[in-house]
């Protein structure tokens, strides 16, 4: 159960009333786990995972983007929401990306998903769509790159996600001083001083914000 946010009686009862992933999630969880170590921590929570189905339920976006797919989770959530339209997929991992498309195909949205393999940073630069909703996902330090990159592609009333911003609530001591936590909390600055959006910081899971192009 990750909710570094919540103590955990909390967290049982937050878990206890949302909708449970089906068994389709619940295995991904369960390879993940067995075959990605230590990494399996980086797989999003059940609860953002039923949070970024339901957003892309309401939103009805066309044009999603992900930056970051590990073995698929929140691909899954997503592609799953959609109502027409095309979630694009951005990972520099060919080794964990070959398994979200096993579950791509298993979960049968593989023909709504597309997959682009390198750095997001130049992959992202040469994508041209205008687009409605975007998760990110990936390395922590390249969010401001993955930021504005996604700014100039978002359209007005367009949706960015970003996963990890309250890093198990360090981001809040000035004292903590850790690479990545640091970096999240220069990201963090950075939007909350950008007159282009309003923002909204959830305490779900690692945090995840939302940030709306006005
Ligand atoms: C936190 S995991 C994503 C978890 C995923 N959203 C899920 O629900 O399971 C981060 C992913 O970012 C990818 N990544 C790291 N650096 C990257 C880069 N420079 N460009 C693209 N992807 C990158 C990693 O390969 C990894 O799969």
């Amino acid at each position: 159960m990750k909710a570094y946010l919540l103590d955990s009686a909390v967290a049982r009862y937050v878990f206890e009333h949302t909708t449970p992933p089906d068994p389709l999630l619940e295995q991904l969880e369960k390879e993940t786990a067995e075959i990605a170590g230590e990494n399996a921590a980086m797989q999003i929570s059940p609860d953002q995972g039923r949070f970024l189905t339901m957003i892309t339920q309401l939103m009805a976006p066309q044009v999603v983007v992900e930056v970051g797919t590990f073995t698929g989770y929140s691909s899954v959530c997503i592609a799953r929401g959609l109502s027409g339209g095309t979630l694009h997929c951005f990972d520099i991992s060919e080794r964990w990306t070959s398994v979200a498309r096993r579950y791509w195909h298993e979960a049968g949205v593989a023909d709504r998903v597309t997959l682009t393999i390198g750095p997001a940073k130049e992959t992202l630069a040469t994508f041209d769509q205008t687009v409605d909703l975007a998760f990110i996902d990936a390395d922590k330090g390249s969010y401001p790159a993955y930021y504005e990159l996604l700014m100039d592609r978002l359209r007005p009333g367009g949706l960015l996600l970003a996963d990890n911003t309250l890093r198990r609530g360090w981001v809040a001591d000035p004292a903590h001083e850790e690479t990545t936590t640091v970096e999240i909390r220069q990201f963090n600055d950075l939007v909350i001083a950008d007159p282009r959006v309003s923002v909204l910081m959830l305490p779900v899971a690692d945090g995840m914000t939302m940030i709306r192009k006005n």
